[in-house]
Formats: C-alpha cells, structure tokens, sequence
C-alpha cells in the first residue's frame, strides 16, 4: 500500500479536505501564524466554538466544524515551545500528531492536512520537527488503512525543502 503522504506548497485555509489542523496556543483563542490564518478564513463562528472547549493542553487536540472554511473540520492542537530540545519538545509534538490523528479516526475523517506545527513563533528546528512528523503519521497510516490521504502543508520554501527530504525513502 501507497504511504499515502504529500506535500502541498500552499495556504492551508485553502484545502479542500475533511480537516486542517491548526497550530494553536492553549487558550484555544485564535493568535498570529497559521492560527490566525485559519480563524480569519473560518469567520468568528470559530473563535465562539472554541471559547466552549476550554483550551487544550500543550501536545492535546480538540476539534471543532470548519464554519466558513472549505474544510469540513478544525482539529487544533498545541504544539511544544522549543526550548533546547530536552524539555520533552520531540515526544510532545509527536504527540500532536498522534492525538491530531486519533481525533481525526475517531470521527472517520479520511483526508487531513497539518502545518508544520511549533516551526514558527514556537522556533522548533524545522529539519527536527518535520522528520517526527512524517516518522509519527507513516507509521500511524500503517496502522489505519481507513485514512486516505495527509497532507503536509508548507508555507515557505525551507519548510517544503525540509519536509521533501524527511519524505525521501517512503513509498
Ligand atoms: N498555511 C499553512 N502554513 C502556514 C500558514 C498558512 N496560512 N501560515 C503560517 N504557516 C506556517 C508557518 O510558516 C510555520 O511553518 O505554519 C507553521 C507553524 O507556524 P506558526 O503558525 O507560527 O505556529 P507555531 O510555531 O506552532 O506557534 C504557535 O503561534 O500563532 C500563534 O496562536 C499561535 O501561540 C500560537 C503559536
């Protein structure tokens, strides 16, 4: 079977799939980045549902309806701060992606596209952050056939770049 991953140089608001994942802060109540790309694309109808949830914890995910988005779902997730790389940072942010998918499974959503989470304001090395993340979706695409494609958003040349090379060797 097809490892099913790809990359897509674009804006993430953009895509037509069944989820975007949004690179959020705890508060759950929107930011800069892609945060704030995604709440300004979903109207404010968003920022109420996300007021309801509560916040979310560094390395959760919580998921709401895309509301003015083409995507059918948010699933926000909170990545690590980096902060030198031995305060946990790698397991949390595969933790992103984990609980990003598991929610994803949960509510049978077959297409989803992540950014490259915590690679800008919260300054994870993007080589780092780019390998955990294709390492943690191939080998949870492996075990979840139902899954039909995720995408690998990049804003940015140095991000496709790096996430083209973590992709070289799966097929
Ligand atoms: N589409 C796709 N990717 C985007 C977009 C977009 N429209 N805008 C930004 N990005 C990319 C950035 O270039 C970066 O590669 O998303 C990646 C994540 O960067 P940030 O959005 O800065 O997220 P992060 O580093 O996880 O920091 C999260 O920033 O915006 C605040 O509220 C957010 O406090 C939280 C923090």
């Amino acid at each position: 079977m097809p490892h099913r991953m790809t990359l897509l140089e674009t804006d993430i608001t953009a895509l037509d799939v069944d989820a975007i994942v949004n690179a959020a802060n705890e508060s759950l109540l929107g930011g800069g980045g892609v945060d704030g790309a995604i709440h300004r694309a979903a109207g404010p109808g968003l920022l109420d549902e996300c007021r309801a949830l509560g916040g979310c914890p560094t390395g959760g995910a919580k998921i709401t309806a895309g509301h003015n988005l083409t995507a059918r779902h948010v699933i926000h997730t909170v990545g690590p701060i980096w902060d030198g790389g031995t305060a946990g940072e790698d397991d949390l942010l595969r933790d992103c992606y984990r609980n990003s998918m598991a929610l994803a499974a949960d509510s049978a959503l077959r297409t989803i596209a992540f950014p490259a989470i915590s690679t800008g304001v919260y300054r994870f090395p993007i080589l780092r952050a780019t390998k955990i993340a294709v390492e943690t979706v191939a080998e949870i695409l492996r075990a979840n056939p139902d899954f039909e494609t995720v995408i690998f958003c990049c804003f940015g040349a140095d991000v496709t770049a790096a996430y083209t090379d973590a992709l070289t060797g799966y097929r």
